[in-house]
């Protein structure tokens, strides 16, 4: 399964399916954009436990990725980065919106995701989006000094009667 989609610094990106062999250039993107990143074991049990696992390419190039846990009408962005060399050009948006066609063509109700309170990017492009605080997970990222708060967004998601 893949979709193509644009920006208008990218005219072609392409979503697609991760796979194990992927999972190397994955992690390589997720130590250079976290302080606090995934472990390749980490990712290759999203695989193995079916999560959604989707990798954006540009010009044969893994350029960012998101892994989703769906159950029931829910979904749940566990994790979505952008490469540090391609932020900025709009992949982040074009990622997100595919994320959002998708659970809305599959009947799902809602988004759900943790974002640090610091992560100004992330909090901008899911306001963008109009994702809504509902609330704040105490302690639950680690931080240089100690631990640091989630806030707790999601989105509704307008289904599509296909
Ligand atoms: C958050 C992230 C995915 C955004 O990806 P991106 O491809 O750079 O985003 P886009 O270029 O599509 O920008 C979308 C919007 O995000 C916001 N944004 C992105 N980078 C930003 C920055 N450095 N500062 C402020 N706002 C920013 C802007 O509102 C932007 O919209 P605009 O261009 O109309 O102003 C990317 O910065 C990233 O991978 N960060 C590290 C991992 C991470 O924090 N993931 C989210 C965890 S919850």
């Amino acid at each position: 399964m893949s979709a193509v989609l644009s920006t208008p610094a990218c005219p072609e990106l392409s979503f697609v399916a991760l796979r194990e062999h992927d999972l190397f250039a994955v992690a390589a993107i997720e130590s250079d954009v976290y302080v606090f990143p995934w472990t390749i074991g980490n990712f290759r049990d999203s695989v193995l436990s079916a999560y959604e696992c989707w990798g954006c390419w540009a010009c044969g190039e893994l350029i960012g990725y998101a892994i989703v846990m769906t159950a029931l009408e829910e979904a749940h962005l566990l994790n979505f980065a952008v490469a540090s060399k391609w932020q900025r050009c709009g992949v982040g948006k074009a990622l997100l919106r595919f994320l959002i066609d998708r659970a809305a063509a599959g009947r799902l109700d809602v988004i759900y995701l943790e974002v640090r309170p610091s992560n100004l990017a992330g909090l901008r492009l899911y306001e963008q989006f109009g994702f809504k605080q509902l609330g704040v997970r105490k302690d639950y990222y680690p931080a240089m000094a100690g631990r640091e708060d989630a806030l707790f967004l999601g989105l509704s998601i307008v289904r599509k009667i296909l």
